[in-house]
């Protein structure tokens, strides 16, 4: 079956993990992607977080599958002819260096546009225009002048970056949507564009609910958010909600049974207002259905932290798997806190192909997460990430067609790094 994005090439001058993603993604659907990676070291991530010696880390692992592997030293006369042949030949480059290295390289724009004017550029910087775009970023930078940590954590506490990598991964996603609307583009047009996506706005359009609750603050206190029951005055400036919904109908993280011992025993627990009177029905609380103080949403605001007790007494004697199958019953939303072992030990998501177990020849077995985005007439099949350089010579020969004395001058100048300059000796 040919792949959604069958015949793209990229070259994937991408490394750490914002990059990286972005690239995986497009891969998964089926562009071939050539990552363009230092001679000796590679990705920076290859050697970070080392949990088996000698093989590439995870945090590498997980990031690149499905692409193949060049070595070149792109400062290198040599290895700037092999990268300007890679212009000519692929379809999209994708990168996030810091700001300013694709130009000191020698490839900007302009030279870019000149070598293939149907290319697409696609780079993330951690900020666009400004006074800050000089700047390197890493991924809790982001989070944190994007507008999530600021509204992330409980009022009284620190602010907190979050575990999801709305950063780098988040913005890898961003980026990867420009790329494919920008080669739909392409097809009317027959020319390139750039696509640029700073992380600092891809988290910002993640907090999205925040700058609405920012501007509604203008207009009087937040009434869904606890702080407003608990009688505490709002600032200037959309606090920090806790474990509260993000939406109009309250929520909270709720202990399960066996919460004393488990540090995951908890649920999240919405008290959606169509389903209200199930709610009371399940919690025991028949009364509340046509109580005054309680039966109506915005009755109910003040008093979120008494009715989020009683519910959390009765979530209290059930596992999180328990209220999961009795709430569900009664369409009342509803989740189990999973932890990874458990969502790495889920069914359902590696028959989905979501957890997906992959071989590796240095490695040996090892989880990942697969494509999230299914596409019914591309499946996904996830293929382990390259060895560094592992298809070098096959890049040179089979895409950019390079002849063998070509490859001798390419590889005796040493930009394909010292394998390649050994095996020209
Ligand atoms: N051959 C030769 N040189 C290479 C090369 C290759 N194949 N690949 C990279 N380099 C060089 C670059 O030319 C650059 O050299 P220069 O500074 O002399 O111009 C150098 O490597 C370093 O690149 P840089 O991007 O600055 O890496 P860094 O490790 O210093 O910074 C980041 C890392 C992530 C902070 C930075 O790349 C960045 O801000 N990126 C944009 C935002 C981003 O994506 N952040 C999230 C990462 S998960």
């Amino acid at each position: 079956m040919v792949k959604a994005l069958e015949g793209v090439k990229i070259l994937d001058f991408t490394h750490v993990q914002s990059g990286p993603t972005c690239t995986q993604l497009l891969a998964w659907f089926g562009a071939d992607v050539i990552k363009v990676e230092r001679p000796g070291s590679g990705d920076i991530t290859r050697g970070q977080l080392i949990d088996v010696p000698g093989a590439d880390s995870l945090y590498f692992t997980m990031l690149n599958h499905n692409k193949r592997s060049i070595t070149l030293d792109t400062k290198n006369p040599q290895g700037k002819r092999v990268l300007e042949e890679m212009v000519k030949t692929c379809d999209v480059m994708v990168e996030n260096f810091a700001p300013g290295v694709l130009d000191r390289m020698g490839f900007t724009w302009e030279r870019i546009q000149e070598l293939n004017p149907r290319m697409i550029v696609a780079s993330i910087k951690g900020f666009g225009p400004g006074p800050y775009e000089d700047c390197k970023v890493y991924e809790n930078v982001a989070q944190c002048t994007g507008g999530s940590a600021s509204t992330t954590g409980f009022r009284d506490g620190l602010p907190l970056v979050t575990g999801a990598q709305i950063g780098d991964s988040g913005t890898g996603l961003h980026l990867a949507l420009g790329i494919v609307t920008a080669l739909y583009q392409r097809t009317h047009t027959g020319r390139g564009q750039k696509v640029t996506c700073a992380m600092q706005d891809g988290v910002l359009n993640l907090c999205r609910v925040k700058l609405r609750d920012q501007q509604r603050l203008d207009h009087g206190p937040l009434e869904e958010y606890s702080q407003f029951g608990e009688g505490i005055p709002f600032g200037d400036a959309v606090p920090r909600a806790g474990n509260d919904s993000g939406g109009g109908q309250p929520g909270r993280i709720l202990k399960c049974k066996g919460w004393e011992t488990d540090p995951n025993a908890y649920i999240y627990f919405i008290t959606q207002a169509p389903v209200w009177e199930a709610i009371c029905d399940v919690i025991g609380e028949p009364g509340w259905k046509t109580d005054p103080l309680f039966a109506k949403p915005k009755a109910r605001l003040p008093r979120l932290n008494q009715i989020f007790e009683r519910i959390e007494h009765w979530t209290m004697s059930k596992t999180k798997f328990e209220a999961m199958e009795i709430l569900n019953q009664y369409d009342i939303p509803c989740g189990p806190i999973l932890s990874m072992k458990e969502l790495a030990e889920d069914e359902s998501l590696r028959a989905t192909g979501t957890i997906v177990e992959v071989d590796h020849p240095v490695r040996g077995k090892y989880l990942s997460v697969g494509n999230p985005i299914k596409l019914s007439d591309s499946p996904t099949e996830v293929v382990r990430s390259p060895l560094l350089g592992e298809h070098t010579e096959e890049v040179l020969t089979q895409v950019l067609k390079f002849d063998p004395k070509a490859i001798d001058e390419i590889k005796a100048s040493g930009a394909l790094g010292d394998t390649g300059r050994l095996a020209a000796e």
